[in-house]
């Protein structure tokens, strides 16, 4: 019996240090260990020997149980050990897995950017409510009641008493902020306006605009042609040239539309014929502009014998279709992912 428990321990020993890995050593560890497992049965064959030889033997059998077990939890340390050096090893030469990063919308990207620009000439960045009243949206800016914008067709009125309104553009906030602040100052106005314009290419009910005002003593005509000059620019490219047509906004005066020369031909005579972008024009036109108007100064009490200033207003889907070519205003608010993705 001796020389049997000496032979299982060496065949298990050495099966055990054949053992290519985990699954196998779960077989050996049942085949010597388990419920019916050699050396289990070696324990029962006990009865069968005689009683002054069983005290010895059986811990002979307790020694070789111990040392199988010994063994079997050793080198199963050592495969998991290979087993995570090699199976679970991170293969750095395969692809990764792409991940799909979200995008800053591109009217947000325009808007950013024009701020940007307008801060870094020493602009502060100001907003005010889109639910407005007619006093903001247009009698402080000195918009009588006869003019055509004062229709109920051009504004979204949300009373019928007319009380308030959706402001149909975001010079309210001119007067809102200058009953609050004394100049000089200069600010600049991001944010949405509404009118109740049919939906096309080239309209939306709800669109952007970005509203400038610097206000201070001795603020010339000259002044807003060189910031307007900047802004073109660094927006449109280096070469860009500016061209200012006498215009009318009750808010301003003197009033100008400004146009820059066209980003697609640079205006050139005979290229612009031919110019999908400004239809041969040479020019496009991208924001209105003008002195403040010394009736908007009284309308918020500032001494128009001491201050002057200038104001600027212009569309930021209008600048965002002439800076990245897009054809159709629509698109900017159907939320496509393909268009969206682009930017
Ligand atoms: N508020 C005008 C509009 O919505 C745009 C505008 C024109 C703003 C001239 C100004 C300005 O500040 O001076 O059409």
């Amino acid at each position: 019996m001796k020389e049997d428990i000496r032979r299982i321990k060496d065949a298990a020993i050495a099966e055990i240090d054949a053992a290519p890995g985990p699954d196998a050593l779960e077989s050996i560890r049942i085949k010597y260990l388990g419920r019916k497992g050699i050396i289990t049965e070696l324990f029962k064959k006990m009865s069968s020997v005689p009683a002054e030889e069983r005290p010895h033997l059986g811990s002979l059998i307790n020694e070789v149980k111990d040392e199988v077990t010994c063994a079997l939890a050793s080198k199963t340390k050592a495969v998991s050990g290979y087993e995570e050096e090699h199976a679970e090893k991170i293969d750095v030469t395969l692809p990764g897995v792409p991940v799909r990063a979200g995008k800053i919308h591109p009217l947000t990207k325009t808007i950013d950017e024009i701020c940007g620009l307008f801060i870094s000439l020493g602009f502060r960045v100001v907003e005010g409510p889109e639910i407005e009243t007619e006093h903001y949206n247009f009698e402080t800016l000195n918009i009588p009641l006869e003019h055509p914008s004062r229709d109920a067709f051009d504004t979204f009125y949300l009373s019928r008493e007319k009380r308030y309104l959706l402001r149909s553009h975001t010079s309210p906030v001119q007067t809102r902020f200058m009953e609050k602040n004394s100049p000089p100052f200069s600010i600049i106005v991001p944010g949405k306006v509404f009118r109740p314009d049919a939906t096309d290419a080239s309209h939306s009910f709800m669109f952007h605009q970005v509203e400038g005002l610097v206000v201070g003593e001795k603020v010339r005509f000259s002044d807003l042609k060189g910031i307007l000059e900047i802004f073109a620019r660094q927006m449109f490219g280096r070469n860009t040239r500016m061209r200012f047509r006498p215009s009318f906004f009750p808010f301003t005066e003197p009033s100008a539309e400004v146009d820059i020369s066209c980003i697609l031909c640079g205006g050139r005579e005979f290229t612009a014929k031919r110019c999908s972008m400004c239809g041969g024009k040479g020019w496009l036109e991208i924001l209105g502009a003008g002195m403040v108007n010394p009736k908007v100064f009284e309308a918020v009490g500032y001494d128009t014998e001491r201050v002057t200033g200038f104001a600027f207003g212009m569309g930021v889907e209008r600048i965002a279709i002439l800076k990245y070519g897009i054809t159709d205003i629509r698109l900017f608010f159907e939320n496509d992912i393909r268009f969206l993705r682009q930017f």
